[in-house]
């Protein structure tokens, strides 16, 4: 049975990965399929929040009833992200490149003669997550957590660097979760009277475990 339990509520999702132009044919990214982000969006709108989907270049269809709003790099993902604010639930599930190039080259970069390699200049992109949640009006913000290796600790320490409400952290070096596939396993981390609790949700379908953290949610939410 779906819960209606977000009717009037206006939430915000990143998903999908962003690039970051080299060259006018070249670019960094990951390996982000957008499955988790999207399962998420269709979540929450069947629980009737009125849902943006910010999204990074991926082949998926918009579920139903959301409005998708296309982006590239992480500039253009925090821009559209900022203008849909305020509103009362953020979710972060992008991979977001952290480092784009300090200078995107006007025309394709050419091999050296010699054998000699090539270094690129890359500088840091800002933190959406981050930001969303230092704003004076800030929604309930979520964050996820990409790990291989000491989960708990590395994805304890975004949820307090970047101040945020929740972190669903998942282990992106286990075999059939994470990047692309159709499963993922993640374990929830906030803070309750100055305690960080934790919750595991077990490998299942994205559909499924993005209804088990939006239940979370919004039980956290109330
Ligand atoms: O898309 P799928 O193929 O279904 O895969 C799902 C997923 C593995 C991508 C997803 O479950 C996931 O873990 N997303 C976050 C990936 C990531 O970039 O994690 P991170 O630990 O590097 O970042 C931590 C948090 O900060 C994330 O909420 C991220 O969106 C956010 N961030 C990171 C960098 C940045 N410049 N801005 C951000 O907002």
């Amino acid at each position: 049975p779906v819960h209606r339990d977000l009717v009037g509520r206006r939430v915000v999702i990143t998903a999908g990965p962003t690039r970051e132009a080299l060259d006018p044919v070249r670019y960094l990214s990951n390996h982000s399929s957008g499955k988790m982000g999207y399962a998420l969006a269709a979540a929450c709108a069947e629980r009737g929040a009125s849902v943006t989907l910010v999204s990074g270049p991926v082949t998926l269809s918009t579920p139903p009833g959301v409005e998708r709003i296309e982006v590239i790099s992480a500039a253009e993902m925090l821009t559209a992200v900022e203008s849909r604010m305020p509103c009362d639930l953020f979710i972060g599930c992008a991979a977001v490149a952290d480092y784009r190039a300090a200078a995107i080259s006007e025309h394709k970069l050419k091999k050296t003669e010699d054998a000699s390699g090539l270094t690129l200049e890359l500088v840091r992109n800002p933190d959406i997550v981050a930001t969303i949640a230092a704003r004076p009006d800030r929604p309930f913000t979520v964050g996820f957590a990409a790990e291989t290796q000491a989960l708990e600790t590395h994805a304890g320490s975004k949820l307090e660097r970047k101040r945020l409400d929740l972190v669903v952290a998942n282990d992106v070096s286990r075999e059939g979760v994470g990047f692309g596939g159709d499963d993922n396993a993640a374990t929830l981390l906030w803070r309750e009277r100055e305690r960080t609790r934790r919750h595991t949700l077990p490998r299942q379908p994205k559909t499924a475990l993005a209804n088990a953290i939006v239940d979370h949610i919004a039980d956290r939410m109330r």
